[in-house]
């Protein structure tokens, strides 16, 4: 009969005396249980705060820390703008929080009913200076704010000094990978970028299908990557280290499997690297591997390059220095034989993909799909990989 919410005020209306008794029994009640909750949770917060100190997730040490994607732990130039910037923001936003909250506790004290004053309170009507202040005062609140905010914006994008000698890379957005584009040395790689340290990097961003959202938040701001246009945004490393990003906009199934990863290297290291990386492929002639590449002629080339072989096409990651790579399939994996193999026994069993959707002709490419290939063809693809160093 006694319903709680909006049906027990329904039906309390028809109710006899005895249940709007209980009724009320049970408002006084529900009072008590509300307060027990409070009280409740209060101390589940408090043993919670007292659990976090070891826990590494804990607030202090994600400010202070050695979290990987942590934007209040710059690494960079370019982050520690949006850090000072994210700072400053806050401290101005806190010194008005603890002055509107103080201010209204004390109306709320001061001013409350109290027994044998008089309830109407005396009535103001257009004070014109008080209405020039509130106007004024937030209207210089806001421009403070909105001043370093929008030049910075412009700043972490703005094209580099040819005198800084930034390191130019273009990043394409797919579904669900990134494509980086060295044009200073003639090489494309997938998934993993590899910076010099030390010396700007100014990206160019577009997208091959829909929006996604390049972030590597220790090294710069967020960007989009957007179909038909180019965007840019500077990073930049202090010192070596990897980078952990992720794609930063939703762009389908495995938007949450679409990473990067950000190798930052001293300027001999990288320049190792760049030079290794613009050598064509050297194909194997003999053994599992030379089968692996008759097997890979067949079943992979009409989406993935290598670069010095007949195998051009651009839809998926460029294989071409494949096994110098820590990880694959959006740099969610690492690059082990076991996760090889289990990607090329079924792809979707790793990420979800919907390669059922794929068009080849139109250039559309929604995952790699399973190729049904025997296990003695995998070892083959897998021994072939592998010599892609
Ligand atoms: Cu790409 Cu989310």
């Amino acid at each position: 009969m006694i319903a709680s919410g909006h049906a027990g005020v329904v039906s309390i209306l028809a109710a006899s005396p005895e249940d709007q008794e209980l009724f009320v029994v049970e408002r006084q009640m529900n009072g008590a249980s509300r307060r027990r909750s409070v009280v409740m949770i209060v101390l589940a917060a408090l043993a919670l705060a007292a659990c976090a100190g070891d826990d590494p997730t804990n607030l202090a040490r994600v400010v202070g820390g050695d979290v990987p994607q942590n934007s209040l732990n710059p690494a960079g130039p370019t982050a520690a703008k949006v850090d000072s910037l994210f700072w400053m923001v806050l401290w101005i936003a806190t010194v008005i929080f603890v002055l509107v909250t103080v201010a209204l506790v004390f109306v709320v004290f001061r001013f409350r009913e109290r027994k044998g004053r008089s309830r109407t309170v005396r009535q103001l009507h257009g004070n014109t200076r008080l209405e020039i202040a509130w106007t004024i005062i937030p209207a210089v609140i806001l421009a403070a704010v909105a001043v370093p905010t929008i030049s910075t914006l412009f700043e972490i994008r703005a094209a580099p000094d040819p005198e800084d000698n930034a390191l130019e890379i273009e990043v394409i957005g797919h579904q669900w990978w990134w494509e980086f584009r060295y044009p200073e040395y003639g090489f494309t790689t997938a998934n993993e970028m590899h910076i010099p340290t030390g010396r700007p990097v100014y990206l160019t961003l577009t997208s091959a299908d829909v929006i996604h959202s390049f972030w590597v938040p220790r090294l710069s701001g967020k960007r989009d990557a957007v179909p038909g246009r180019l965007t840019n945004i500077l990073m930049e490393a202090d010192e070596p280290g990897t980078y952990i990003g992720q794609c930063a906009e939703f762009c389908g199934l495995a938007h949450a499997d679409m990473r990067q990863r950000v190798f930052a290297q001293t300027e001999a290291e990288f320049a190792a690297w760049a030079l290794a990386q613009t050598e064509p492929a050297a194909l194997p002639t003999e053994g599992a591997a030379a089968a692996g590449w008759e097997t890979f002629q067949t079943q992979c080339t009409s989406c993935h390059a290598i670069s010095g072989t007949s195998a051009t096409s651009q839809l998926a990651p460029n294989l071409t220095h494949f096994a110098s790579r820590t990880s694959f399939a959006g740099a969610t994996l690492d690059n082990t034989d076991d996760h090889l193999r289990q990607w090329l026994r079924n792809p979707s069993s790793l990420v979800p993909m919907w390669p059922e959707r794929n068009d080849l002709a139109a250039g559309r490419i929604l995952g790699m799909p399973d190729l049904g290939l025997t296990e003695q063809q995998i070892s083959e693809l897998v021994a072939f990989l592998r010599t892609l160093e």
